[in-house]
């Protein structure tokens, strides 16, 4: 999402982006800070379930019924009225946004050009989306667009994190394969699977299945020869307000650009600019962490995933660009008396509550011998190295519910080189074309009860979690590697493990 030019014009330029950003926790005396060390200090011991460890999402864990809505229940630990707030939230998430002129008028806007009507059509059960199911089925999965920066501005604009990528001229920054009536959509995407044989040590035979995206019926002629396709499926929300609650000293603190500790492994900080502030921030959301908070990750979607504008992202008109004539000649769906956006607050706010609100499950079966043998690979193996088990979050997070919690959400948050087999060849803010962000794993044991399904990874190509595994490139090969080198019994206990999240 593009910054104003009164805010671009009062960033000094080129200064060490990551010199605002703080090393130290500010939110905690001494006292704490020995606790909190002592507390997220990887375990050693698997005899047992380690305290706390059936809490992942702390206090506001759910405890609920495991069933098709174990992702959609609201911290435990809400007010009553932010449990109104939440449910408010929830009825935003799932409308179905119209064209305009409609006479529902206050759901008008939808588009013009869009991949989705409402939040939950890709966000399905508030869990994670899916590969097309048919040939004309993108939706919970769509392309980004973005090509290589040419001129000198830019480039600025990138090097001052202003923008996260240059957009197709013609078609924007993501691919939009639906449109309201009368409009032409941008085409459709297209995914060539072709399967290749991995045969593990100990003789079993895997299938990986190695997609080829394209597009096709192209709406507005070529794309731009430069531009790149980055393929992205939905994920899960879990636990988001958490995420943001994480202080940011524990990130800077874990990465490891230059890998001094000399295990293979080199984090970076992924960095944005947060609308709301103009500063540098770190990116925490999105599969390549280009979004820094949940109400700038809504105001994009609400933008360029179903067309809607927001006080955070004012143009009517989506992604729809300069080059989309026929786009921008259809009326726009703003209700002067309810505010100078299609989604004014308190939509935003509201829709951004219930996001930053969905609580993570409890674990199931923490004490399973075979669930902690599991949890001893995945620690032997190195998995925790990017998948950080545990933080306990900022005393200053903006709403309590989300302060100073002890939470196991699996990620370091940070960008990592998975290998040429993952990557997507697109530059998005610091994410190189082979960079990905460590995805949290808190939840993806319900995949299959919530969703239906168990495709994972970025775009959908594993079909299960052995295969999200043997996908795993660069840094993590060593990692890759060692699980492909155990023996059944043990590759079962770890998979178990990951289903125990
Ligand atoms: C067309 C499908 C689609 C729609 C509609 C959609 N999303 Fe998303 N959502 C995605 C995809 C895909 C990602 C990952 C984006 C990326 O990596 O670039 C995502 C990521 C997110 C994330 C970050 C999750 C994380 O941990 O990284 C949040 C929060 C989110 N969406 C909220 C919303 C909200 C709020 C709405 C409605 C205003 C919405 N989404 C509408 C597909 C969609
Ligand atoms: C170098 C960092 C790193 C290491 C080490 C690592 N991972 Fe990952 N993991 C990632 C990243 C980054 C992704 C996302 C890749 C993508 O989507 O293309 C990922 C994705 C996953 C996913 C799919 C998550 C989802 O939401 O789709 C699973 C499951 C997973 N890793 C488990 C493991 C296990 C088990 C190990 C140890 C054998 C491991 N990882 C080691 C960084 C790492």
């Amino acid at each position: 999402m593009a910054v104003g030019l009164a805010l671009a014009a009062a960033i000094t330029a080129h200064a060490d982006p990551l010199a605002g950003l703080p090393d130290q926790r500010d939110d905690l005396n001494k006292k704490d800070r020995v606790r909190v060390e002592r507390i997220v200090r990887p375990t050693s011991s698997f005899t047992q379930a380690e305290q706390f460890e059936l809490m992942q999402g702390g206090a506001g864990t759910s405890t609920k019924l495991v069933n098709r809505d174990a992702l959609s229940h609201f911290n435990a630990n809400l007010t009553f009225e932010e449990e109104e707030t939440f449910k408010l939230g929830n009825a935003l998430f799932r409308k179905l946004w119209v064209s305009s002129p409609s006479s529902t008028l206050a759901s008008d806007g939808l588009g013009p050009l869009f991949n989705g009507r409402a939040c939950q059509s890709c966000h399905i059960k508030d869990g994670r989306g899916h590969p097309p199911e048919g040939a004309a089925d993108a939706t919970s999965m769509f392309l980004r667009l973005a090509r290589p920066p040419e001129t000198d501005e830019q480039r600025k604009t990138l090097e001052d994190y202003l923008i996260a990528s240059v957009p197709d001229p013609v078609y924007g920054g993501q691919f939009q394969d639906l449109a309201v009536p009368g409009l032409k959509a941008e085409g459709r995407m297209v995914i060539d699977y072709q399967e290749q044989p991995v045969t593990l040590a100990d003789g079993t035979r895997v299938s990986l299945r190695k997609p080829a995206y394209s597009v096709a019926d192209l709406g507005y002629g070529p794309l731009d020869p430069e531009t790149t396709l980055s393929p992205r499926m939905t994920p899960p929300m879990t636990g988001a307000g958490l995420v943001e609650a994480i202080h940011p000293a524990d990130l800077v603190n874990q990465a490891d650009p230059d890998d001094r500790d000399g295990d293979g492994i080199s984090g970076r900080l992924a960095l944005t600019r947060d609308p709301a502030t103009g500063e540098i921030a770190i990116g925490r959301f999105g599969w390549k962490a280009q979004n820094a908070t949940v109400r700038q990750q809504a105001a994009g979607a609400f933008s360029g995933d179903i067309g809607i504008s927001s006080p955070d992202a004012p143009n009517p008109y989506g992604d729809c660009t300069a080059a989309e004539t026929a786009c921008l000649s259809l009326p726009a769906g703003i209700q002067a008396d309810l505010g100078d956006t299609e989604a004014p607050d308190p939509v935003m706010g509201l829709v951004t509550f219930y996001s930053q609100n969905l609580a993570a499950p409890a674990r199931r079966d923490v004490d399973d011998p075979e669930v902690l043998a599991g949890k001893e690979v995945f620690y032997s193996l190195g998995c925790a190295a990017c998948h950080r088990p545990k933080y306990v979050t900022s005393r200053k997070a903006e709403n309590p519910a989300h302060r100073f919690q002890l939470i196991w959400p699996y990620s370091d948050f940070l960008l990592h080189d998975m290998g040429e087999g993952l990557a997507d060849g697109q530059q998005v803010g610091r994410a190189s074309g082979t960079e990905w962000r460590t995805p949290p794993l808190w939840g993806i044991g319900l995949t299959q009860v919530v969703n239906g399904h168990t495709f994972f990874l970025h775009d959908g190509r594993a079909r299960n979690l052995t295969e999200a595994v043997l996908w795993h490139g660069g840094e993590a090969k060593t990692a890759r590697d060692g699980f492909a080198a155990l023996a059944e019994s043990e590759r079962q206990a770890l998979v178990k493990f990951l289903e125990s999240l």
